[in-house]
Parts: C-alpha cells; structure tokens; sequence
C-alpha cells in the first residue's frame, strides 16, 4: 500500500454528474493496481476539507497512471469531480482485495461464461476487468457486460469498454427506458443463466446487489459481489465498513469490506 501526494493529469466528464479523472502514479503503484482494488483519494486543499479521503475503485491504470471514475453524491465528490488537470491529490492505495483471478478454483471451468453485472457507478469497478491491457486475461472467457442504470447518461465508459475490448457482448437497460430497454440488471442477469452455465461479478449499489445474490441462488450459479460500504480510513482501522458475513462455521460475523473485501462471495454476504 502507497500513500502519497499527487496530480491529475486529465478530467473528463463522461455525464453532468460523472468525471473520470486520470492522476500520475508511481509504477511500483500500478503494478499492484488489480481488477476490483480501490483507493482513498483526497483533495488536498489548503482547508483539508472535507478532512477524510473517499475510496473510489481503479477502473484503468497503465504504467505511471491509473483512472477513477467519479459520480458527484456529496461534498468530497463534487469537489474531487470538479479537480482540473495539474490538480493535487492525495492518494492511500491500491486497497482491498480485488476480483478472483481466472486462475483460482472457483473460475476454471473454461466453458462457463464470465458475467460482468453493473449498476450505476458500479461500471467503475467492473471496467477495471475490462479496460486495462493487465486485465485483458480475464477475458479469456466468452464474457459479457450487464449495465444498468437510472437512465441513459449515467450509462457510461462505453465507448472506452468498446474499444478496449472488441467483440465484447454488451447489454443496457435502464430504469427509466431511456436507453432502449426499461427494467432492472437483475432481469438482464436472468436472461443469462437461463441460457448458459456462468460466473458472475457484480458492482452497484446495495439493493441491487442483494437482488444479485437472491438470482444467482435461485439459478444456484457462483459469483462475487463489490460491496460499496462507506469508508474511514480504508486500511481496517476505524471499523467504518464492518459487513455481516457468514464466517468459518456458518455462524455470522463482522468483515472489514476494507480489508477482506471490497469484492465478497456472494453466497458469503448477509444483507
Ligand atoms: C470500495 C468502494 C469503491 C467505490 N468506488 C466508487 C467509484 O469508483 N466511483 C464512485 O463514484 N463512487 C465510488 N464509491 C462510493 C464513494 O466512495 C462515495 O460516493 C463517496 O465516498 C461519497 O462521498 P461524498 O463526500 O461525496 O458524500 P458524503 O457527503 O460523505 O455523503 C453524501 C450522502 O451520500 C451517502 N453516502 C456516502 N457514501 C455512501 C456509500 N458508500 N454508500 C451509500 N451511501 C453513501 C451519505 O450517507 C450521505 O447521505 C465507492 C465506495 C467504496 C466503499
Ligand atoms: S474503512 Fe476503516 S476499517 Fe474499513
């Protein structure tokens, strides 16, 4: 874990309320930098206001940078959104543990298909499977990407996805039925199992990822879920993030999302 100060390099918006900001980073940094890790990124003004960092997922990094891709929800995100190119930052990272790799056992079966689940803001972390050259071997499965969101602007980094990742399968639905297709994620995610055996990763906020796991049960089907637990201090002190999960023995107990996550099995978590 790095802890240093830094600077952006780029600010694009994506939507009103979105921007991707691209900041400079040591290359130690980026190679650590892993599909789901997140960092605690700061504005470091003179007032040290608001005084906590705000973790965000890595959704891109290349040799001496890495990308966060940021929705304005309150003060610290309306300030770091808005942070122009030359803009210094304060950055604690890579945290977390990230997405299984393709090699651990639960993902080897080459048949199955990887399905990419993303809601809102969640695309930030998916896109971390999905963007980055280093990530390109989790596609070496048929994989594809779920995307909802409450409406069609907010269903962002297609573009980048598309070109990073060609002939990659994308569906989009949003709440509204602005982009074409008014539903729920949940219901995209239906269509899938139905049809092939597969593994699922899955970000966004937390309804829709207790809908995730209600699916993959009823489909029995195996997948992870990121959870977006608010954060202190990032690095399992302040017990801010502690999750219900189901420990060792099947008896509940609390996890540092942290720490042990953010990324879960999603059988593992208690809503
Ligand atoms: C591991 C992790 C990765 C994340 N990745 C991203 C990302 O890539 N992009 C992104 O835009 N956001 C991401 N988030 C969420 C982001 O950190 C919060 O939106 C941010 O901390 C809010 O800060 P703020 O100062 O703007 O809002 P605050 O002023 O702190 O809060 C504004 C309002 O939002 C609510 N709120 C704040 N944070 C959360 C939360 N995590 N869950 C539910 N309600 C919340 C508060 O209760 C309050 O009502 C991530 C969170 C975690 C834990
Ligand atoms: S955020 Fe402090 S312990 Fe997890």
């Amino acid at each position: 874990m790095y802890l240093f100060k830094t600077e952006i390099t780029e600010n694009r918006q994506l939507s009103p309320s979105i921007s991707c900001l691209r900041i400079k980073a040591a290359e130690d940094f980026c190679r650590k930098a892993a599909p789901g890790k997140f960092v605690m990124l700061g504005n470091d003004n003179e007032l040290s206001d608001p005084l906590l960092k705000r973790p965000f997922g890595i959704s891109n990094w290349g040799n001496d940078w890495f990308e966060v891709v940021i929705k304005i929800i309150g003060k610290g995100t309306a300030q770091l959104a808005r942070l122009r190119r030359g803009a210094a930052v304060s950055v604690n990272g890579p945290l977390g543990t990230g997405y299984p790799p393709p090699t651990c056992a639960t993902c080897d079966n080459d048949n199955e298909t990887l399905i990419l689940v993303a809601g809102g803001i969640g695309i930030a972390s998916i896109a971390s499977c999905l963007l980055p050259v280093a990530a390109n071997r989790y596609l070496k499965k048929p994989t594809v990407l779920l995307f909802g969101a409450a409406v069609e602007n907010e269903l962002v980094l297609l573009d980048e996805i598309k070109q990073s990742t060609a002939g990659l399968r994308i569906e989009t639905i949003t709440d509204d039925g602005s982009s074409g297709r008014r539903g729920f994620v949940t219901d995209l995610l239906k269509n899938e199992l139905e049809n092939s055996t597969a593994l699922t990763f899955a970000c966004g906020p937390e309804p829709m990822l207790k809908s995730v796991q209600q699916v993959l049960r009823s489909y029995n089907a195996q997948g992870y879920l990121s959870l977006e637990n608010r954060m202190a201090c990032g690095f399992g002190v302040c017990l801010g993030c502690v999750q219900a999960i189901v420990g060792n023995a099947g008896k509940g107990q609390n996890a540092k999302v942290c720490t042990q996550g953010p990324v879960f099995a999603a059988d593992e978590v208690i809503f």
